[in-house]
């Protein structure tokens, strides 16, 4: 286990590179095993995550070479599927194999996936999906198994579900027919695996919008694919620039991606400056307000802890409302511990008093979005914050301890 020794209190200064984002390069990863040439994906983050997708196509029999954030895949000896148990259960993304492997093979098996403790994380709109396209699902006591004939066109309703809005595509474009995905979830990471499986040959309409279509193709091709920024990653260093009173400028912006989260924070005091695709921060009041998570464009869930963070600082009262899932406070203990004042009202609603002065202590990360919290708390915290188990925080930002030190901030990664 590893943990950061950040000594706060921090002002950031400089220019922040984004890596990939970490939700399309999971998705075009599984994507790889719908064509059996080479695929190349450019600006792959290198985070746990990412390496935990390859290293479950791997254990199907994918042979890949990763390094300077491009990923080669060469899926062709790919003979297996059923991906490996134990990886698997590690990893809520895994479940995103399963729409390639039917349409590899007509079968799928998969260990229950695990991944963040974030709440009880249903499945049950991956299976209607599947079920939805004539596959059998049974599940079993230790995996849930698919299998199927062939695979015809259908229409699915993945009720705005992100990965199983990606299980209904990839399931469709090698399927007879035509397939209709209503209610499909339409982040920009689903545009982009869109984009990706265009380029292999999928015939596939309505990226970016609630309705897609897709007329399945017999054969995908290889493909060499940029992927697009982390809108994730871009707003959580934009929470900890406001919260550290901080001017940086962010690169590999593309505004209209970020849903409502730049209007939000503007609404809240926060003042940028938006240039191309170059996004300055500048030193801004925040005062308090109401935040409600909801699917994109709305507020991400994936922000809702980082901004938390930055709320400690706004002068006034705020409430959250988190309304995608139950466990998403998992900060709230460790941030009280160095100051703040979080209250949880409910499962879904805190009320964060503010602003409070912070100090540096002995905190632990439980989850990956609340990992971004405590970072945050760090650079805000006078004195040095210790934050332990780092690397579940770490399977969604990339060498964050390189990334801030460039920024001036003192922080050490002790493994
Ligand atoms: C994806 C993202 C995650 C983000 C989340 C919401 C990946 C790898 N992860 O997760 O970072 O926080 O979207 O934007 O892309 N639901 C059901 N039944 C299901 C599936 C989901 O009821 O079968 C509910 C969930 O409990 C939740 C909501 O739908 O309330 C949205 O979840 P979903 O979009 O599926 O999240 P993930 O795809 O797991």
């Amino acid at each position: 286990m590893s943990k950061y020794i950040i000594n706060g209190p921090a002002r950031l200064n400089g220019i922040f590179q984004p890596s990939g984002a970490k939700n399309a390069a999971l998705k075009m990863i599984a994507a790889s095993l719908l064509t059996k040439e080479k695929v190349i994906l450019e600006n792959c983050p290198d985070i746990l995550d990412v390496r935990s997708l390859i290293d479950l196509i791997e254990s199907l029999g994918a042979k890949t070479s990763f390094s300077n954030n491009v990923l080669e895949i060469d899926p062709s000896k790919v003979n297996k599927f059923r991906p490996d148990d134990k990886i698997a259960k590690k990893i809520r993304a895994s479940i995103v194999l399963v729409g390639p492997l039917i349409a590899r093979f007509n079968k799928a098996q998969i260990a229950h996936p695990g991944g963040c403790l974030i709440g009880n994380r249903p499945l049950d709109a991956h299976m209607e999906v599947f079920k939805q396209y004539g596959v059998k699902v049974e599940s079993k006591k230790n995996s849930y198994n698919f299998s199927t004939l062939k695979l015809i066109g259908a229409k699915t309703f993945p009720c705005l579900s992100v990965t199983a809005t990606e299980n209904a595509i990839m399931t469709a474009v090698l399927a007879s027919g035509i397939s209709v995905v209503y209610a499909a979830a339409a982040e920009p990471e689903i545009k982009d695996l869109i984009l990706m499986l265009r380029s292999m040959g999928a015939k596939i309409k309505g990226a970016g919008t609630h309705n897609v279509t897709i007329e399945g193709v017999k054969k995908l091709s290889g493909t060499r694919f940029r992927i697009i920024p982390d809108r994730i990653e871009i707003g959580t260093i934009v929470c900890a620039a406001l919260a550290t009173n901080s001017e940086i400028t962010i690169n590999d912006v593309r505004e209209k991606d970020m849903g409502n989260f730049i209007y939000k924070l503007e609404s809240l005091g926060a003042k940028f400056k938006i240039e191309n695709s170059q996004l300055t921060v500048l030193k801004s009041k925040i005062i308090s307000g109401k935040i409600d998570t909801r699917t994109y464009p709305g507020f991400s869930t994936d922000l809702q802890s980082p901004t938390a963070a930055l709320l400690t600082q706004a002068h006034g009262k705020s409430r959250k409302f988190e309304t995608l899932f139950e466990n998403r406070f998992n900060f709230i203990s460790e941030l009280n511990k160095m100051g703040a004042k979080i209250k949880q009202i409910n499962d879904f609603v805190i009320e964060i008093s503010g602003p409070t002065n912070m100090t540096g202590a002995k905190i632990e990360s439980s989850d990956l979005r609340a990992g971004a919290a405590l970072v945050i708390a760090g650079l805000i915290a006078k004195g040095k914050t210790v934050i332990n188990n780092i690397d579940i925080f770490e399977r969604g930002y990339e060498k964050w301890e390189n990334k801030l030190s460039n920024l001036g901030v003192e922080i050490i990664k002790e493994e």
